[in-house]
């Protein structure tokens, strides 16, 4: 069965989702609302971009050499038990983690076959889970199926950047939308939307239906959204 798919999003008012340049102070407040009203989801696993699973793994490069021979396309399961998983979407196998835990989650790499035996050699070497779901772009519907079918993963929940949120719910894989308005205007139209959709796979605006809106603490305003039917 299709995981239940949720897309939780912060955003100023504005419709940017940048927070760099955001004072400290109030991001802590936001971030901690963020990560409260992401629990209430009650998901198996998050799913985030190569450029966000950067910021969150810290780390700047892999040991290189790894590979003494070529390592086959095959998926890749170092914990099938996870409470939690992180799910990195990273078609070219960038984001260098330490440990295979992200924010008490196991990581699990989304990758392409394009990937650099090396790569893959390091993600064994630190028991990071890794799966192909692709030649050489990543099809976010087989991730979906492959996240269910492996893992057995039934709810989960897409946490951005806005490249990737945009991306899934262009693909009408997101059954709920959830996004906190918080209360500043960034006024950088130069950078992303909440949501960003590369230009060759718009179609047309995913039309939703508001099912919630409360105003959260600090002037937050919580809105959620079922895909229009
Ligand atoms: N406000 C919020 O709620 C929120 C939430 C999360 C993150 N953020 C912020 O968002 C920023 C990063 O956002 P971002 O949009 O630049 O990056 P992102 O969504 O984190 O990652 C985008 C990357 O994912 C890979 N990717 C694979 N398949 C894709 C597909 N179908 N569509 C789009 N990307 C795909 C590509 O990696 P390659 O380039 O390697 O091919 C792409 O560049 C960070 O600064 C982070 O702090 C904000």
């Amino acid at each position: 069965m299709k995981p239940y798919i949720i897309c939780h999003m912060m955003s100023s008012l504005d419709g940017h989702a940048l927070t760099d340049g955001w004072a400290r102070p109030f991001m802590k407040d936001a971030n901690t609302l963020y990560e409260k009203l992401a629990e209430r989801f009650a998901f198996d696993a998050w799913i985030c971009g190569r450029v966000t699973m950067q910021e969150i793994s810290h780390g700047d490069t892999y040991p290189k050499g790894l590979a003494r021979s070529p390592i086959p396309r095959t998926h890749y399961f170092a914990d099938r038990d996870a409470a939690k998983y992180a799910v990195s979407i990273d078609p070219h196998g960038k984001v260098a983690w330490k440990s295979n835990q992200a924010l008490d989650s196991h990581v699990v790499e989304v990758v392409t076959e394009a990937v650099s035996d090396d790569y893959l050699a390091y993600l064994q070497s630190i028991k990071v889970s890794y799966i192909f779901a692709g030649e050489r772009e990543i099809d976010l519907q087989r991730v979906v199926d492959i996240l269910a079918k492996e893992l057995g993963a039934q709810r989960l929940i897409v946490e951005g950047g806005p490249h990737v949120s945009g991306a899934f719910v262009n693909a009408g894989l997101v059954d709920e939308v959830s996004v906190i308005i918080l209360p500043l205007i960034d006024g950088r139209g130069e950078h992303p939307a909440s949501f960003e959709v590369a230009p060759k796979a718009w179609t047309q605006p995913a039309y939703l239906t508001l099912t919630a809106a409360d105003v959260q603490e600090g002037g937050a305003v919580w809105l959620r959204y079922k895909q229009a039917s």
